[in-house]
């Protein structure tokens, strides 16, 4: 693998992206000489740095940052300035510059003071949080089988537990996996992707590189039933961007993800996750993002560079805050353009409504009040279906309440549980391979959606964003419970190599995480650890662990992430017990340490009461109804199938926030 090459693809992106971090300054292993050891490590008893570091674009006049190790949360200790002063960049990738919190303040676009206690907690390149310590080999190698062995390939895994087909659920839209992928492109990057789509090749001559240690390519069987004819033995695959490649951790240390995505619901696909690359979207008029329009429909500025999946005449590719991220699936660039029109949606009715305002108090009004929505929507309208609505009340993610939900914990530290979002690579399983297009309720063509990949030029081609919305709320979404996926999600979910296999690789991310075996989640989880195969039976179907006792060796072989995808679902919910327990630890971590959550109150930005019971109005069909490209009816609970309970009405039946509650007297009385 070419280290120069990647090196110069990630600075290039990310200064393309307008961000003022190149994210990937080179690792240790760029710099034989340096070996760090523990003085890495903050020392008992420093105090740390607190004078001000020079860091372009952080830093608002008058306002001297501390700052933070971006790994550690605390402020940067000498030693370990001194240590990063030797790795290219290192201040730079490795420290969060942290204005003082201020008590009357909102929520910041970086992220930071989401826990005023844990001050660099919630900014980008925050450490994702463990629920179980790693388990690698030796040099933070893949972990191998009990016995020492590799363990088994995770395409044979693939193929020998779950299909591929096409089936439709019975329940859920298309709409549900646009609004979920969203979320997951919310909280944490995937710029990892363009390490083995774009820069290194694993597979050469078709044989797995075992050498090199980014690699982590899959060994295809001979026998496969779908690659067999073709001849390949190999699916290429790098590992996940980790602190030890941009060279703040030693590999003496578990290596532990990188990522520049604030790790929050907090809609940094629209607003980014800098103040500088906030300020690159603003209008700064009227507190709108800036836009323009593409015929008759209003989108961001469009001439961002990472849109690779364009076609020659699909010119669009949009400047929204995370354009890397939010341009990136057609779910994801749907779902973001959305949200961006919401924005400018209610800062228009918000400057009628309040013509004394200026473009700050506008612009932060209507995010506030955007990013509500987003997290009401997740929280209480999508997340019971998946978890179930009687689950989700006895666990405290979602309240029956018209008050406040008070459960801010200064205890708990921002971030996306490591597990989780690994874990929740299990929706794959109800995301449709084809995407319908559907105009005036008439069915008009499928795409493949792996082809709309870093596409979203794809948008402005006639009548396709209409056309792909009207498709999302009426086509089903595949089906949940029938262990089969789409074929162009498990035979080429990335156009550009040979052969792909999505959920091959959700459990290869598993070992790229060090996560311990099943049987410790299961313990974890308040199940009871498996001795022999048929201990697996009460949450996995007998077939099932069958034929997971023919490929491991022994029970407790059995991976996290295969586990996941073959768990029975428990009672009233889409999916098994442990994907559960692990969704409702990061529910609750998300809406606990998060001071600006949209349900807290007791403190002086928070929305008023009268303010929050107008963001439970709110609803998908809603936002689609006013943002959506020509959406006139629609049905009410749109994440689910139209249904004789669920036919489309006109968008003017479908209730939503009322702005009055935003109305600000002193405008009328200076008047
Ligand atoms: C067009 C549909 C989709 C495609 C083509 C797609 C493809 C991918 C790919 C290629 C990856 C990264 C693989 C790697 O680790 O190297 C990924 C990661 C992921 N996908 Fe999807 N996906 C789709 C829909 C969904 C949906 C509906 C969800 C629902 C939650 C989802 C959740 C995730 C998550 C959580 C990750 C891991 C994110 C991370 O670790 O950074 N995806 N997906």
């Amino acid at each position: 693998m070419n280290n120069s090459f990647l090196i110069l693809i990630f600075v290039v992106l990310c200064s393309v992206r307008a961000q003022e971090l190149p994210l990937f300054g080179p690792g240790p292993e760029l710099f034989p000489g340096l070996i760090p050891g523990p003085e890495v490590l903050p020392p008992e008893g420093d105090k740390g740095v607190t004078e001000q570091v020079p860091i372009t674009g952080k830093t608002v006049e008058g306002e001297v940052p501390v700052i933070y190790d971006a790994y550690f949360g605390k402020p940067i200790t000498l030693k370990r300035r001194n240590f990063l002063d030797n790795v290219l960049n290192g201040t730079i990738l490795c420290t969060v510059a942290v204005r003082p919190c201020n008590k009357k303040e909102g929520r910041r676009v970086d992220g930071t003071c989401t826990n005023p206690k844990y001050p660099s907690r919630g900014a980008e390149k925050t450490p994702l949080p463990r629920l179980l310590p790693a388990q690698y080999g030796p040099g933070n190698t893949l972990r191998p089988a009990r016995d020492g062995s590799e363990l088994p390939s995770a395409r044979f895994l693939r193929t020998s537990l779950l299909g591929d087909g096409y089936f439709r659920d019975h329940h859920f839209s298309t709409l549900a996996t646009h609004f979920q992928v969203a979320s997951a492109a919310d909280n944490v990057d995937l710029l990892y992707l363009l390490r083995y789509t774009i820069v290194s090749d694993c597979c050469l001559g078709n044989t797995p590189n075992r050498v090199n240690p980014l690699c982590i390519p899959i060994s295809v069987p001979e026998d496969d039933p779908f690659l067999q004819p073709a001849g390949i033995r190999c699916l290429n695959l790098t590992r996940i961007i980790t602190y030890q490649d941009v060279g703040c951790l030693p590999n003496s240390l578990p290596a532990e993800r990188y990522s520049i995505a604030t790790p929050l619901l907090d809609l940094g696909l629209v607003y980014g996750n800098t103040e500088l690359r906030s300020r690159l979207v603003r209008a700064n008029q009227g507190g709108l993002l800036a836009f323009r329009m593409e015929g008759d429909r209003e989108v961001p500025n469009g001439n961002s560079p990472l849109c690779l999946g364009n076609s020659a005449n699909e010119t669009s590719c949009y400047n929204y805050g995370d354009d890397y991220q939010a341009n990136l699936l057609p779910g994801i660039y749907l779902t973001t353009m959305w949200f961006f029109r919401e924005h400018n949606r209610l800062a228009r009715r918000l400057a009628k409504i309040n013509p004394c305002w200026g473009d700050e108090k506008l612009f932060q009004t209507a995010r506030q009040i955007n990013i509500a929505e987003w997290q009401y929507i997740f929280y209480y309208e999508l997340m019971p279906e998946i978890l179930g609505r009687k689950n989700a009340l006895e666990k405290g993610i979602i309240y029956e309440t018209d008050g406040y939900v008070n459960d801010f914990d200064p205890h708990q530290e921002p971030g996306v549980i490591r597990e989780y979002i690994v874990g929740t690579r299990w929706f794959h399983t109800y995301q449709p391979g084809r995407l319908d297009m559907y105009s005036k309720k008439q069915y008009q063509s499928s795409i493949s959606a792996p082809l709309l990949t870093l596409r979203s030029g794809y948008l402005a081609n006639n009548d396709s964003e209409a056309q792909l919305t009207e498709g999302c709320y009426i086509q089903p979404a595949d089906k949940f419970d029938d262990y089969v996926l789409a074929p162009d999600l498990v035979q080429r979910v990335i156009p550009r190599l040979r052969a792909s296999d999505v959920s091959a690789t959700d459990f290869m991310r598993g070992r790229d995480a060090g996560f311990p075996p099943y049987n410790h989640y299961r313990k974890f989880c308040g199940l009871k650890p498996a001795k022999t195969w048929e201990d697996l039976h009460d949450t996995i179907d007998p077939d099932k662990v069958e034929i997971l006792s023919r490929i491991y060796d022994e029970v407790e072989d059995v991976e996290l992430m295969v586990a996941i995808y073959v768990e029975r679902f428990i009672p009233g919910a889409f999916l098994g017990p442990t994907l559960y327990c692990i969704m409702v630890h990061n529910l609750l971590l998300w809406r606990q340490s998060d001071k600006f959550f949209f349900e807290h109150g007791g403190f002086p930005a928070a929305l008023t009461i009268p303010q929050l019971n107008q963001i439970r109005q709110t609803s998908i069909a809603r936002v689609l109804c006013d943002n959506g490209d020509d959406v006139k009816h629609i049905q009410p609970a749109a994440f689910f199938r139209q249904g004789p309970w669920n036919t489309p009405v006109p968008c003017q039946e479908i209730k939503g926030i009322n702005l009055d509650k935003w109305r600000d007297r002193s405008c009328t009385r200076r008047k």
